[in-house]
């Protein structure tokens, strides 16, 4: 596959069928990559590497980039990201040719403690924004992460329930992963910090998420001097039948193929709320919405948005996101 190729992208990703015997071997890990590569790999991780983001993002993710020692001006290669993983959290990472793997191949990955990035990188006129996950978001995003324990221990509860779920449970389950490893948020210190791959990696996502995070205060919807998450769950409590509205309202855009594309997705959202007489101010005044990580909630969203996001869901802590996720997730994975 040539990286030049533009990914076509019709509101969800689309199937990708490889021949396994075109398939990376274990042997096979490595890529020779271009200097342009390199270079968009250089001016990417410069992207995020700047004090004023890295501020809103949380310790954790720190600290694991910390320990992954990426070069910022390389691509790294699989053998360092194994090197620098696997004696720490025992998972694996595999190179694959497939753009976005699908949940059942996924899956059955994660079971093997196998985590796997894909051999494409964005082009120069997708630094902004990529609907299909590359291999900036999954090293960038998710690998720093893979180094430390709790999160290998979030990442491991995922498969076994998985496996064993039925479909409409699958769906869930997809979207519990979606809401907190992707595009989850949590409490650190009394502030919301950034913890998901997606919004990491996603320069709007970033964007968005910190714009938020200022708007609050600055429209009087969370007082910073008091505690963070309480005001957060009473805003979502007072404002859930809205928030059902719209979430519901969007579900329906997105069925309908209107959100297929960033552009798209967020001017057809700024008229939902239009359409649905909601007025776009205090709890609903940002280009994001913050909630409580709520696992009702989450299962009521019926389909993953991956043009973007209109909510992003926030733990009090990662001992709370534990538990949140073990309350669904065990119980299906303790079946015989
Ligand atoms: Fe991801």
């Amino acid at each position: 596959m040539t990286t030049n190729q533009k990914p076509v992208y019709t509101g969800d990703i689309a199937e990708q069928h490889i021949d396994p015997s075109q398939e990376y071997s274990a042997e096979r890990q490595e890529i020779d990559f271009s200097s342009d590569q390199h270079a968009i790999w250089a001016d990417l991780f410069a992207g995020v590497h700047q004090s004023y983001l890295m501020d809103h993002i949380c310790q954790e993710y720190k600290n694991g980039l910390a320990l992954l020692e990426l070069d910022p001006q390389q691509i790294p290669t699989v053998a360092h990201l194994n090197e620098r993983i696997t004696p720490r959290t025992g998972w694996r990472i595999e190179r694959t040719r497939v753009r976005y793997t699908l949940a059942d191949d996924w899956y059955k990955k994660f079971a093997q403690r196998t985590f796997l990035i894909t051999d494409y990188l964005r082009t120069r006129d997708q630094m902004e924004f990529t609907p299909e996950p590359d291999m900036f978001h999954d090293i960038v995003g998710h690998l720093p992460y893979l180094t430390l324990e709790f999160y290998a221990r979030i990442e491991d509860k995922f498969a076994p329930a998985y496996l064993k779920a039925t479909q409409e449970e699958r769906e869930v389950i997809k979207r519990l992963a979606w809401y907190s490893t992707e595009f989850g948020l949590v409490v650190e210190n009394n502030r919301f910090k950034i913890f998901g791959a997606g919004i990491i990696s996603g320069r709007a996502e970033l964007a968005n998420a910190i714009m938020e995070f200022y708007r609050l205060s600055r429209d009087t919807v969370i007082d910073y001097t008091g505690q963070v998450f309480e005001q957060l769950s009473e805003q979502f409590l007072s404002h859930k039948t809205d928030l059902y509205r719209i979430i519901d309202g969007v579900n329906e855009l997105h069925r309908h193929g209107q959100m297929s594309s960033q552009d798209q997705g967020w001017n057809v959202v700024h008229s939902l709320y239009e359409t649905l007489n909601i007025s776009r101010e205090g709890y609903f005044g940002g280009e994001v919405i913050l909630a409580p990580f709520d696992v009702a909630t989450i299962a009521h969203i019926p389909k993953t948005v991956y043009a973007f996001n209109p909510i992003f869901f926030v733990c009090e802590s990662f001992e709370q996101m534990d538990e949140l996720l073990d309350s669904y997730l065990k119980p299906i994975a303790a079946r015989a």
